[in-house]
């Protein structure tokens, strides 16, 4: 890859606007991917940071996932634009290294005055948030509970996901209970934690794999649920197979070798590209989007920050969210014989066409 990539995925891109900077102190590029504004603004997506290959990699993973937050909001009738934040660097920083880069984003988000409203993704935390909220940027999200924010966006994603198990359930198996059903969570981060203990209290029979051993014993040490090696992860026969690490895993290698019904995952961007939808479909397994089920993090977070919710009240709103879309998502696919991730596009595209109005974070004045 060369610097006139970023010229080509640029021009090429469907989406509104980049926003670039390399941060020189901390040797980072830094992509702002707004997708759309149809929506909005204000304009949501996560902040991620990772180490890519190369900028242009980082550039690509912005632009995908900020599509995929503007069909997502629509998706769950968030009047929001789409966007995403990368920052790509070049190792894991040393903490006040790190601190400085979120604290100049901060100033960015100033000065960009609210329209880009985010929380935290792959790589960033709460305490992260707490960095670039104290330079008095507006709308950061799920600061921690200490600085005034609702935490944690975790729980809350896998109360989606946990809903969007039951309904596959209740479409394979004519009943909503994971009770039984044997169902592999890949990876066991802030997600893949919450969504094993809610499985398990559920009565599944919980597996689970991760390629970082911190993560491994801790779930080892804190649940009674079997470890796979990540080498394992595809072929492990089970009845849910569940992403919720990096996307990019649902793929044309890893797709022959699944041995499951199902795939209920959080991860963002799970299909490599939008032909392994058919693929999946082709091998009868069938696949919830992820941009239908892994909205609850954004979701009920600023549900909690801005409209007073109760978590317990964020856990609701967003199951039911997900519960009716999903339903729909699979009712269509069904009648119009379409893979089910070609079914929620069409029902994004029906609501960009006629924006749904909760809008719980108000425009902002330009
Ligand atoms: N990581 C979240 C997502 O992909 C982003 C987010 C979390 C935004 C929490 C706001 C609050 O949807």
């Amino acid at each position: 890859m060369n610097a006139s990539d970023i010229e080509t995925l640029i021009q090429r891109w469907d989406g509104e606007e980049v926003i670039v900077r390399y941060d020189r102190p901390a040797e980072t590029w830094m992509f702002m991917a707004i997708h759309s504004t149809r929506l909005g603004p204000p304009v949501s997506g996560g902040t991620r940071m990772k180490s890519y290959d190369t900028p242009s990699d980082a550039l690509r993973d912005a632009m995908k996932l900020s599509s995929a937050m503007t069909n997502k909001l629509a998706l769950a009738g968030v009047s929001h634009g789409g966007g995403k934040a990368v920052f790509a660097v070049p190792r894991d920083l040393d903490s006040e290294v790190r601190a400085g880069l979120l604290r100049r984003y901060g100033t960015l988000l100033t000065q960009l005055g609210g329209f880009f409203l985010t929380g935290p993704d792959v790589g960033t935390s709460p305490e992260d948030m707490d960095v670039i909220a104290e330079t008095g940027a507006p709308n950061v999200f799920s600061r921690t509970p200490e600085a005034g924010g609702a935490g944690d966006s975790g729980p809350t994603t896998a109360a989606g996901v946990f809903a969007a198990v039951r309904v596959t359930c209740e479409w394979l198996f004519d009943n909503p209970s994971p009770a039984g059903k044997r169902v592999v969570v890949q990876g066991a981060g802030s997600v893949g934690r919450s969504l094993i203990a809610m499985l398990r209290d559920a009565g599944a029979e919980v597996l689970f794999s991760d390629v970082d051993d911190g993560a491994v014993r801790r779930v080892r040490d804190e649940f009674d649920v079997t470890f796979v090696p990540p080498d394992d992860v595809y072929t492990t026969p089970c009845d849910i197979f569940s992403p919720c690490a990096l996307g990019g895993i649902l793929n044309q290698t890893t797709i022959p070798r699944l041995t499951c019904r199902a795939v209920v995952g959080s991860a963002n961007n799970q299909l490599d590209t939008d032909e392994d939808a058919q693929r999946l479909r082709s091998r009868d397994i069938l696949y919830a989007p992820d941009i239908v089920i892994n909205i609850g993090g954004l979701m009920g977070i600023i549900g909690m920050e801005t409209e007073g919710w109760s978590r317990r009240e964020a856990f609701t709103r967003v199951s039911s969210q997900v519960d009716g879309t999903l339903r729909r998502v699979y009712e269509l696919a069904d009648a119009e014989d379409l893979d089910t991730h070609t079914a929620a596009l069409h029902i994004a595209a029906e609501r960009l066409a006629d924006p749904p109005d909760w809008r719980p974070v108000p425009r902002t004045e330009g």
